[in-house]
This record gives C-alpha cells, sequence and structure tokens, in this order.
C-alpha cells in the first residue's frame, strides 16, 4: 500500500521521500514501485522517460529523521492503533510545525491517532484504495478538530493526484470498508462452511454483479491480515455487528502464514509471493470431473418470458426442446431432464414438481427455477428428491452469463454435475452452492444494499458519495442505491426479509429506512 501511495504522487509531480523502518523493508517497497513501473511501461501505458523522471521524484530512506522537511506525511504501517499512535508521536517531534499528518488506517479512528500529537488540528485520513495507482477514490477523513483549512488544502491534493475524494467524518470503516467488509466477511463464512467452492463463490459475484474481483480473491489482492485487523477493529467500533466478527478461518489462515497474494498464498495459490499470477493447488477443480449424465431432449414447462428464453437457450445450444405447460405435462414422457420456469410462487410450483413426477421417465433430471423457494421443499413434492436441483438463471429470459446451480441436502452428486454440463452447453458459467435463501448471490449483495441504505439513514453520507465511493474505490460496475433504483426497493425488501427470517441474524434485519421507503412508494 505505501509504495503504492508513493507511485500516485510520484507520478503526478511531487517529489516523495519514501521512508521505511529497515534496509530490507525499504528493498522490499523499492522492488515494489519498480515493478509496477516497468510494468505500465511493459504495457506502453508510461514512456520509459517518464518512469526514469518518476523514479527520480522518490528519495528512499530507512528511519523517520528523513521527513524533517516534508509538507505532508501520509502514514501506511500495519493497522494497529498502538503503532500508529507511537508513530504520530514521532511524527510531531520530528515534522515541522506546519506539516499536516496523514493516516491512511482503514478502520482506526482517526481521531485517537490525532490525540497522540500536540497537533491534532493537522491530523487527517487520507485513505487509498488497493491498488492505489489504479483505484480512483480517496476517503479524505475530517475529525472534530481537523481544521478546515487543512481539509480543503488536501481535497485540492487529491484532484492534483487525479483522485476523486469523498469527505467524511470518522466513523469505523469510513464507507467503503464499511460496506466492503461485512461483505467479505460473510464470503469467506460460505467459504469455510463448504457452502461453494472458492472458484464459484468468486464467479458468482463477478458474472451475477458484474464485479471486478469476486470476494476471496479481493481478500488476496487486500492481504488477510490486514483484513482481519480491519474486521477486528469494525466489530469493536462498530457496533459489535457479528457479521464483522472475523469468521475463524480467517485468524487461523493468518496465523499459518497464508497472507493473500504478498505470501504467494491466501484463499489461492500464486506464482511467487506478490505475484497476481494464480497457478492451480490442491483446491483446483478438475473440469474432467464429474460428466453428468447424456441429455439429448429438454423439457422446458411455462409460458413466461423466463420459459421462452430458456427455450431459445436450449435450441441454440442443439437440445431437442419440448415445450409445455403447467397443465398439460404429458409431452414430456420421454425427454431428459426438465427445467420448470412457472411462475416462482409455491403453490404452482409444488403442483409442476409433483406432475412431473407422474409423467417423467426415472432418472430424469428435474430441474426448478425458483429464486425464492427452498428447493428441498420443491424436491420433496416428488418421489425422487435426488433427481432435483435448482436453477437460477439471471435476467428476465436467462441472459446473464451465470446460473446458481443448487444442490439440495438430497441431490445427488450426478445430478450436480449434470445441471453443470448444462450450464456449461449453454455458454453459462455454472455454480454450485446449498440450498439457503439468496444462493450466493443476492445472500452477499442484499445485505451489502440493506448496509448502505442504513448507513444514508444514519445520516453519514449522501447516496451520491455512498455510489461514488463504492464505484471509484472497489471497481463496481454501479453503485449501492443505482443498484436499488435498477432492482426496486420493494424486491430488494422481500429478498431481505427472506435472509433475515431465515438467519435471525440481527444485522440482516431491512433497515427501518428502506421498510419506510416501500411503504410510502418513495424512491431513494
Ligand atoms: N499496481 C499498479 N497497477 C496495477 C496493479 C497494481 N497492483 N494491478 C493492476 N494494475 C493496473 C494494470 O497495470 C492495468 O493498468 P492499465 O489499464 O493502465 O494497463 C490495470 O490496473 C488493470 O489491470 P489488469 O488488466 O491486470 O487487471 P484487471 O482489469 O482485472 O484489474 C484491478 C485489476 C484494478 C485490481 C481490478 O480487478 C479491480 O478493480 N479490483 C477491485 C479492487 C478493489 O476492490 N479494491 C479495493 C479494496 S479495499 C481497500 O483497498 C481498502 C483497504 O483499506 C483495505
Amino acid at each position: 500500500m505505501g509504495a503504492g501511495i508513493v507511485e500516485v504522487f510520484a507520478r503526478n509531480g511531487i517529489p516523495v521521500v519514501a521512508v521505511e523502518i529497515s534496509e530490507a523493508a525499504l528493498e522490499r517497497g523499492r522492488a515494489h514501485l519498480t515493478g509496477s513501473t516497468d510494468r505500465a511501461v511493459a504495457r506502453g501505458k508510461l514512456a520509459e522517460a517518464d518512469r526514469d523522471a518518476l523514479l527520480g521524484r522518490v528519495t528512499f530512506a530507512v528511519g523517520l529523521d528523513a521527513l524533517r522537511s516534508v509538507d505532508l506525511v501520509v502514514e501506511a504501517v500495519p493497522e494497529r492503533l498502538d503503532l500508529k499512535r507511537r508513530l504520530f508521536a514521532e511524527l510531531d517531534r520530528i515534522c515541522r510545525p506546519e506539516a499536516i499528518l496523514a493516516t491512511n488506517t482503514s478502520s482506526l479512528s482517526v481521531t485517537e491517532i490525532a490525540v497522540a500529537t500536540t497537533r491534532p488540528a493537522q491530523v487527517i485520513g487520507l485513505h487509498f484504495f488497493n491498488p492505489a495507482p489504479v483505484m480512483k477514490l480517496v476517503e479524505v477523513v475530517r475529525t472534530v478538530v481537523t481544521s478546515a483549512d487543512v481539509v480543503a488544502d488536501v481535497e485540492a491534493l487529491c484532484g492534483r493526484l487525479g483522485k476523486v475524494d469523498v469527505t467524511i467524518g470518522d466513523r469505523a470503516g469510513f464507507i467503503a470498508n464499511a460496506l466492503l467488509f461485512g461483505y467479505l466477511n460473510q464470503a469467506i463464512g460460505m467459504y469455510e462452511a463448504r457452502y461453494a467452492s472458492r472458484e464459484d463463490i468468486d464467479a458468482a459475484m463477478k458474472l451475477g454483479c458484474g464485479l471486478p474481483m469476486g470476494p476471496l480473491a479481493l481478500l488476496d489482492l487486500i492481504g488477510l491480515d490486514t483484513a482481519y485487523e480491519i474486521l477486528e477493529t469494525m466489530y469493536r467500533r462498530g457496533g459489535r455487528d457479528r457479521r464483522h466478527a472475523p469468521v475463524p478461518l480467517l485468524r487461523q489462515m493468518v496465523t499459518a502464514g497464508l497472507l493473500g497474494r504478498k505470501s504467494g498464498r491466501g484463499f489461492y495459490t500464486y506464482e511467487r509471493p506478490g505475484s497476481a499470477k494464480l497457478v492451480p493447488d490442491e483446491h483446483t477443480p478438475n473440469p474432467a470431473d464429474g460428466a453428468g449424465r447424456e441429455i439429448a431432449k429438454v423439457g422446458v414447462v411455462g409460458t413466461g418470458p423466463l420459459a421462452a428464453g430458456l427455450a431459445e437457450h436450449l435450441a441454440k445450444a442443439g437440445y431437442q426442446v419440448v415445450p409445455a405447460t403447467a397443465d398439460v405435462l404429458a409431452p414430456l414422457a420421454d425427454v431428459d431432464l426438465v427445467v420448470e420456469a412457472v411462475d416462482d410462487e409455491p403453490y404452482a410450483k409444488t403442483a409442476v414438481l409433483a406432475g412431473l413426477d407422474e409423467v417423467c421417465q426415472p432418472g430424469v433430471v428435474l430441474a426448478t427455477t425458483t429464486s425464492t423457494l427452498p428447493v428441498i421443499e420443491l424436491a420433496m413434492a416428488t418421489g425422487r428428491p435426488a433427481d432435483v436441483v435448482g436453477l437460477h438463471f439471471f435476467g428476465p429470459d436467462a441472459a446473464g452469463p451465470l446460473v446458481e446451480i443448487v444442490r439440495t441436502i438430497r441431490t445427488s452428486a450426478q445430478t450436480t454435475d449434470t445441471a453443470r454440463a448444462l450450464s456449461a452447453a449453454l455458454g453459462r458459467t455454472g455454480v454450485v452452492c446449498g440450498d439457503r435463501a439468496g444462493f450466493i448471490v443476492n445472500a452477499l449483495l442484499f445485505p451489502y444494499l440493506n448496509d448502505a441504505v442504513r448507513m444514508l439513514e444514519a445520516g453519514y453520507s449522501t447516496v451520491e458519495d455512498i455510489d461514488h465511493a463504492m464505484k471509484l474505490g472497489c471497481g463496481c460496475p454501479s453503485g449501492p442505491f443505482e443498484l436499488l433504483r435498477t432492482v426496486g426497493l420493494e424486491v430488494a425488501l422481500t429478498i431481505q426479509r427472506r435472509l433475515y427470517q431465515e438467519s435471525r441474524e440481527p444485522g440482516l434485519a431491512p433497515a427501518p429506512l428502506l421498510e419506510q421507503l416501500v411503504t410510502a412508494h418513495a424512491e431513494v
């Protein structure tokens, strides 16, 4: 993070003194900087002369004495309050009285850091996002004592750095981490519980929400030790929301030295420490495993856009498609697989599943497209729950690139394999998950949206700044409020209620503001 911040300043013509605690640490930082700038040259993004000029603006030094004459210090040491407070007290002693002291803390109290100095009015949060040279956002955190001039100067500086700033108060996790880390922790919980594989959790969020990276790959980028510290702080400072209590697996991984990209291994394995290049390991799925049953003829039940879309996609993929309605299932007597896409309503779905059980040959895979009902309830309407699987397509006509394949506690491995093979034949990525409310995507997405509404409700920030922060800090294609407008507040509330009802997790209770907006038919 420190090396990335150095690069941001030097790229924008500002001389930087890069300070580390030891020669070895300094060398690592220098290697980061040269690695990043060399890559930019190799990709044709930076001229060689500009790279040399950039590096020429950086002075490397061990020890804080080198900071005597600087105008601004940005601290990016590990995320521990005692360490940061000690460092700021030292900086206060060494730096010029006019110098601004900024912390890149992700979640610690800027106020507590500021009061370790004799100049709290000149202490501010300047929170960059990883990778710092790429992510456009900087969160400027003002405490109750930060002077208005210092805030204005730092905001102007962000402009010079080509960054977009949002200025906010001193609250755990600020905007972006406060919304991001509950989601990341929940994804670790899914992985720990073997609810879905790491590849499937990540693919689901990339393809289902258009995110640049899945949550587990992002944790590897952030660093699992950093993530652990942030979650700990968020839990303590942020109202002891259990969703921020680090999932035990995270602590085990940190203890075992699996810190993410920087150590060469985290949730995934990398070519070498510091590399972004994935290499296969013992958890990497083998595409040759589990081909499933041979499928040639597919029945599609339903008359709506989902059924029509599915029939079209299946026919294009080379399957022989037999359409049927909920009332007349007889044409499905000799198909290999059936996808039912009738109304997502328990009576209609149960009746269709029971009807299919009567009509279809033994061994036929029965897929239901529910997005809200427990698949096991539908499976138990048949006498063959091992052959029943959920298929959650995205988009009203199943045009999205993702399919969630929901296996119940009774679904056979062969049925799941068949569903995965069918998804692949349709040109979709199939991700397999357990039979819980929201499957993968909705279970991870909607609590995050609900948290954004809570943040707005608490008056911490505005709709625009929250949207900005998530787009520019985390590469989300749209902000949470833009997404809520697209999905519809009523749909969001229904899904959130279901997640809450199933989990009874207090933090998942719908935000009162969301309830009120829906009641009032208002927009956000
Ligand atoms: N350092 C410098 N530049 C980097 C980089 C790095 N570590 N990684 C990628 N880049 C550059 C590449 O050189 C490339 O530049 P170019 O477009 O000028 O050629 C550009 O970023 C895109 O990189 P790639 O093509 O290799 O890869 P992607 O398109 O997949 O993008 C990514 C990589 C920018 C990391 C993207 O996946 C992303 O936006 N991910 C989300 C990151 C995120 O959420 N960050 C926030 C984490 S939370 C945080 O930092 C807060 C803290 O408190 C924990």
